[in-house]
């Protein structure tokens, strides 16, 4: 049975722990490992990206390997091809496949389907490669203090990044308390806290994260979404609150003034270009880890 990587939640404790310390390695040594000398790797994109296209396709290479990058209008997928057959073709192909797309019902028919590794480059519903970034950058920004001696507070929209957080952190045993307005919830399932009030989650928090409030699929609902979050923007009065030290943590792409203020997002307590950094080396670990070489 090949490893997936679809939530996060594949990996236990030591697992993942072992994964970021091979990330912190690699990021120090980026040509040390030839884990995928001779092998392809697949990576369908049905939705734009930026970080998570440039990350994987440069580890890939980093790593030895070939990247294929595809796009949903230049596979028979969009003429009808079924998930199963497409599976089968590119097992029989690429040594792994990764796929950003709405759907997590699609990443699952293919990891059933096929017979090689599935991991997630965003769906809907998760974004563990995120996770696995941030919670690097987490170690690199305090190197003192293990994971779960840490508290983030993600304070915006209870979506896909905000739920990888959750699931991913707590596997990790990192506090994560996730504060959104009503309609806008992580669900309790996830793991971590939640509040309602950004103020009460922030204190005691050493990171305050959040994402965009407009993901990708949510367009048609913009303007609704930009008043009840309005609230929960991240702006320095915010960030006072925290610990003193904390840092400020941001997927990427942002709004200034949105969700961030640009004093924030480009000021001295963010690692928000570091974690966009990190995607490479995590990612890097991962694959390692989903082909069971390195
Ligand atoms: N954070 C992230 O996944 O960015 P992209 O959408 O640019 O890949
Ligand atoms: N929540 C965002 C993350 C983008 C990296 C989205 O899904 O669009």
């Amino acid at each position: 049975m090949p490893r997936h990587f679809l939530t996060g939640e594949e990996l236990d404790r030591d697992q993942l722990l072992a994964l970021l310390e091979r990330a912190h390695e690699l990021k120090a040594a980026p040509g040390s490992s030839s884990a995928l000398a001779g092998k392809s790797v697949a990576l369908i994109f049905e939705k734009p990206s930026t970080r998570t296209r440039l990350s994987y396709e440069v580890g890939v290479t980093e790593l030895g390997g070939h990247a294929v990058v595809l796009r949903p209008g230049e596979m028979q997928l969009s003429r009808g091809e079924s998930i199963a057959d497409t599976a089968r073709i590119l097992s029989g192909q690429v040594a792994a496949v990764g796929v950003r797309t709405g759907p997590d019902s699609l990443i699952e028919e293919l990891a059933g389907e096929g017979s090689i590794p599935v991991f997630n480059m965003l769906t809907e519903l998760h974004h563990p490669s995120q996770a696995i970034a941030d919670l690097m950058t987490l170690q690199e920004a305090f190197p003192d203090r293990p994971l779960d001696e840490l508290r983030l507070a993600y304070v915006g929209d209870g979506n896909n990044v905000a739920r990888s957080l959750a699931i991913v952190g707590s596997i990790a045993g990192l506090d994560v308390v996730v504060a959104s307005p009503a309609g806008y919830e992580l669900e309790a399932e996830a793991g971590g806290e939640r509040s309602s009030d950004p103020l009460v989650a922030v204190a005691g928090a050493d990171a305050v994260y959040t994402d965009v409030w407009v993901s990708m699929g949510d367009e048609q609902t913009a303007d609704a979404r930009r008043a009840a979050l309005a609230p929960f923007r991240i702006d320095g009065e915010l960030l006072a609150l925290a610990n003193s030290g904390a840092v400020a943590l941001h997927c990427l792409p942002a709004h200034p003034g949105e969700e961030i203020t640009a004093e924030v997002l480009y000021g001295p307590s963010q690692k928000i270009w570091d974690q966009a950094e990190n995607r490479r080396h995590a990612q890097k670990a991962l694959l390692e880890w989903l082909l069971e070489v390195g």
